[in-house]
């Protein structure tokens, strides 16, 4: 099993920066940042991308929403942006959440401006020394800063936005696949960033390195709707090998045995007292597997929980594998 995780190693630049203290929002904000209630998003209304879904976002949380092409994550991003109108139920904002949104149109700036000044023109207070230490902090280093923007890559140009956004101390950023045509010192930077930023975070990426880093929970927008998974893309993509392997293990079993069940033990024809006493404790580890297995359905996204029950239940098993042992001895 183990084996068959997913490895996560990543690629090391010598080159980034790695940001040492926290990168403040301007104003906490609320407690709860986005709520979303009953929502469905697309285009039209007779053809949602979803069904209902209600979530909310707590202060301080960094979400990665992820899943196939086409599933919606742009669609829900900018709907959680106010861009784009829910088609049903309703996604609001906290009072006081002031959001910063990019998507993947957002490197895309031209200018004949410098870096230094396109800098500067967003933060008109900061002296010129202030301001080429924050663009190295985002890797633009002695005659970067010269560079006119339109000259820029599309990693560069979105580096550069990143830096603004960043700079402006937003509470809330929906970030639309922020590291596409990134280098990796670049990638790290941001990742660094990303985690030094006390704020609220909601991005879409495919990049498992990155969501990886900082990610402390995945929503994953699959066939409709949203599972919500209290954990890191590591323990996510554990969680969603083991989904994997369960279900082909229940169809392979259907097909196999189509309606046999797990073989009871038969009550017995003599009334030894023992045999009863045993009987009960049978019933009794039984119930608790069954109160666990219904346990573990509630918990089926709160991986940290589902261990705690997948523990208890191994140990109930065994228990219960002694006890079928000793009442066929007593039977034989
Ligand atoms: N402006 C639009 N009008 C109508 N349909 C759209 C529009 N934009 C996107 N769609 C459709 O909505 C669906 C979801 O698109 P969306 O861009 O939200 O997916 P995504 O999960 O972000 O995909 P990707 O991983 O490729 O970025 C797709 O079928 C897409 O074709
Ligand atoms: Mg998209």
């Amino acid at each position: 099993m183990l084996e068959r995780m997913e490895k996560i190693e990543k690629p090391e630049a010598e080159d980034c920066h790695i940001f040492t203290g926290s990168i403040d929002p301007e104003v906490p904000g609320p407690k709860w940042v986005l709520q979303a209630e009953k929502l469905k998003i697309g285009y039209e209304k007779d053809k949602p991308l979803t069904g209902e879904m209600s979530l909310r976002i707590r202060r301080g949380q960094k979400i990665a929403v992820i899943g196939p092409n086409g599933a919606g994550k742009t669609t829900f991003l900018k709907t959680a942006a106010g861009l784009l109108p829910a088609l049903a139920g309703r996604f609001e904002m906290g009072q006081n959440v002031f959001p910063a949104y990019f998507d993947q149109h957002s490197g895309q700036i031209d200018s004949e401006d410098s870096v230094l000044d396109h800098f500067k023109k967003h933060f008109p207070a900061l002296t010129e020394k202030d301001a080429r230490h924050e663009l190295a902090a985002y890797l633009f280093r002695g005659k970067d800063v010269c560079k006119q923007v339109k000259d820029l890559s599309g990693g560069e140009k979105a580096r550069l936005v990143m830096a603004e956004l960043l700079n402006e101390r937003p509470n809330l950023m929906l970030l639309d696949e922020p590291t596409n045509h990134m280098d990796i010192a670049a990638k790290e930077t941001l990742e660094s960033a990303f985690k030094a930023y006390t704020g609220t975070l909601l991005f879409v990426s495919h990049d498992r390195y990155f969501i990886d880093k900082f990610a402390t929970r995945i929503w994953e927008l699959r066939d409709g709707h949203i599972t919500d998974f209290r954990g890191g893309y590591k323990e996510f993509s554990a969680w969603r090998e083991r989904q994997t392997l369960v279900t082909q293990l229940e169809k392979q079993k259907e097909k196999e045995q189509p309606k046999e069940k797990k073989p009871k033990p038969e009550r017995p024809k003599n009334n030894d007292k023992a045999i009863a006493r045993l009987e009960r404790e049978i019933q009794r580890q039984e119930e608790k597997i069954a109160e666990l297995d219904k346990l573990a359905e509630q918990y089926a996204t709160d991986y940290q929980k589902l261990m705690e029950i997948q523990a208890e239940k191994e140990e109930l098993d065994s228990g219960l594998m002694e006890l079928y042992e000793r009442w066929e001895e007593l039977n034989a």
